[in-house]
């Protein structure tokens, strides 16, 4: 694993959307994964940015966001569809038909699950894959006990991952059971997995995932398993690894190293 630490959450989230920026601007026909959740909101917002200022274009690009709450229709404000609208695709030159997310209201969800996993191998795979990581470690909604093999499915969030998710519903019961997610497995298929974490509350599953043993109890780790996985981090973040002044001397200020 590639370790960067920045020194702030933004510095962090600048230096993820520049991957995301890299990889958009020298791939033929780009598709990327993305992932939710409070800490992509500066990304997207830095990507937007360098679409308006430095003519970044999404034009050629396909997304495949990571999950969607099963039961919630695409147009309602909580889904995760929407949260994307809101974020990135109305901002930018994204062909609409060209975002992808699970449908969570399909008439049948395992179907849906199945159609999304076959609708990312026939776009030829995912280039760069986009991930946040929860308080126990979950990556997409591949809660702990997760298999590290699975691929698009559904699963049941766990009571720890619905509280933390309730601050973006008026009322903690509305918060869906269930989740259509890719799997680890799908997540591992992308040429390169990029994980942006920011923040105390992050330290312990981001020292797990780098650190700690591969195991279903934290399924993050399973990026070790990884040829190319980049975690992005700010120090805060950082707090609890125990190799952080190696990582700090390999890339200082989150640079690649000049070998020459
Ligand atoms: C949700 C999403 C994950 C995300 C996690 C952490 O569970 N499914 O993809 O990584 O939240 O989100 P936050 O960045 O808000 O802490």
């Amino acid at each position: 694993m590639k370790v960067l630490v920045l020194p702030t959450a933004e510095r962090a989230a600048a230096r993820t959307a520049g991957l995301v920026a890299d990889t958009v601007a020298t791939t033929d026909q780009p598709v990327l994964g993305l992932a939710t959740g409070s800490t992509m909101e500066q990304v997207y917002a830095d990507l937007v940015t360098l679409h308006r200022t430095d003519s970044l274009s999404f034009a050629t690009t396909t997304t495949f966001n990571l999950d969607e709450y099963v039961g919630l229709s695409p147009d309602h404000p909580q889904s995760y569809r929407q949260t994307m609208e809101a974020l990135l695709f109305s901002h930018v030159d994204l062909h609409p038909q060209a975002c992808h997310l699970p449908r969570g209201n399909a008439p049948n969800p395992y179907a849906e699950a199945e159609r999304y996993e076959a609708a990312i191998a026939a776009k030829g795979g995912i280039d760069l894959q986009l991930l946040g990581i929860g308080h126990n470690g979950h990556i997409g909604f591949n809660e702990p006990t997760s298999s590290l093999g699975a691929r698009t499915r559904i699963k049941t969030l766990t009571r720890s991952t619905r509280e933390a998710n309730a601050r973006f519903f008026d009322d903690p019961k509305d918060v869906p059971r269930y989740a259509i997610t890719m799997g680890i497995a799908t997540i591992l298929d992308a040429r390169h997995a990029v994980l942006l974490a920011t923040g105390s509350s992050k330290a312990e599953a981001v020292a797990r995932m780098i650190e700690g043993p591969l195991g279903a109890d934290c399924p993050a780790t399973a990026l070790q398993m990884h040829p190319r996985t980049t975690v992005v981090v700010d120090r805060e973040a950082a707090a609890k690894l125990c190799m952080i002044d190696y990582y700090l001397e390999i890339h200082p200020d989150g640079e690649e190293p000049d070998l020459g």
